[in-house]
């Protein structure tokens, strides 16, 4: 049984979501995360993730292991005896092969897309009927015993694979771009976690509430509005609004050197606004661009020191 998830941007509202704001994210196609269940002649439940070098068997991981703790949700015991049969210890096991091109601690989401692509593969293999909000509240708790206080954006826009407009604990709400726009997606090549800006921005917010609560209302505006421009077909105005949630997200401290270098390579190329997009610190940035920019905001940032980019189109 095969299942597919795909990586994922914040276009803006990152941070200030987890503390109610509203916040802007799209599933990027691109990247994704790759999850077969097959049958095994051998017993257990061995997992194959080449991309974290893991080959292992569940029982020799401790329960709370980013991939053990999803497989032991759909399956609280291994010794469980499924309606397939399988995983009972006594008619061999199961293998789990997990492939990903989404980059680790990139602010791409690849923690979620790998919690959801298994969720779906396993549980389609256990002829386990799962709704994708069961998916959804399944990858968040996941989510929580690995991000700390996530806002639950990341499973959320994973598990629909479409647009959202998030509001933490808030009906989920998708939106269309009226007119199709594009982004560039420039990687630092730095691993950031992020549960340590997420803990970090806590620290702050504790010590200056009025401060940070005014950030957050700020860029709150910014995503009302972004959302408005990008279903009146207005995109062009998102370069700006890009540009004043990243300056907000400096003053948040989850810019780097690296990240502000990327920004503004991709501005002096003729990107009408770049930004910083997710935990922040490393990871990922995004510029807007148009089809005729695009690859030279590319290349621009690949100058600039970018390890890798994505050209992705919001449609
Ligand atoms: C991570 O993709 C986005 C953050 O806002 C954290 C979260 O919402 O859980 C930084």
């Amino acid at each position: 049984m095969k299942s597919s998830a795909p990586g994922k941007i914040i276009l803006f509202g990152e941070h200030a979501v987890v503390y109610g704001r509203p916040a802007l994210a799209v599933p990027v196609t691109q990247v994704h995360v790759d999850v077969e269940v097959l049958d095994s002649p051998r017993k257990g439940i061995w997992i194959h993730a080449p991309i974290i070098d893991l080959h292992a068997e569940l029982n020799s991981l401790p329960p709370d292991h980013a991939i053990a703790s999803v497989i032991l949700k759909i399956l609280p015991s291994p010794l469980r005896p499924s309606p397939s049969g399988r995983g009972d210890g006594g008619e061999g096991g199961l293998d789990i092969h997990i492939t990903s091109t989404i980059p680790v601690a990139a602010g791409l989401g690849s923690g979620a897309a790998v919690s959801i692509a298994l969720i779906r593969a396993l549980s389609s293999f256990l002829f386990l009927d799962i709704s994708d909000d069961q998916v959804n509240s399944l990858a968040y708790e996941i989510e929580k015993i690995h991000h700390g206080t996530p806002s639950g954006i990341d499973n959320t826009v994973i598990t629909y694979a479409k647009p959202v407009y998030f509001i933490k604990d808030k009906p989920i709400e998708t939106f269309r771009a009226a007119k199709p726009f594009t982004i560039v997606i420039g990687d630092t090549g730095i691993p950031a976690l992020t549960k340590e800006s997420v803990g970090d921005v806590r620290r702050l917010w504790t010590k200056d509430k009025l401060k940070f609560e005014s950030i957050f209302d700020e860029i709150a505006q910014i995503a009302i509005v972004a959302r408005r421009s990008i279903e009146r077909g207005n995109p062009q105005l998102l370069g700006e609004l890009m540009n004043q949630n990243h300056s907000l997200l400096q003053e948040m401290t989850v810019s780097s050197p690296e990240l502000d270098k990327l920004v503004q390579a991709a501005r002096d190329a003729g990107a009408p606004g770049a930004k910083l997009s997710g935990g922040g610190r490393g990871g990922n940035m995004i510029a807007l661009a148009d089809q005729a920019t695009a690859e030279s905001v590319a290349r621009a940032l690949m100058s600039a020191g970018a390890k890798n980019t994505i050209i992705t189109e919001v449609a």
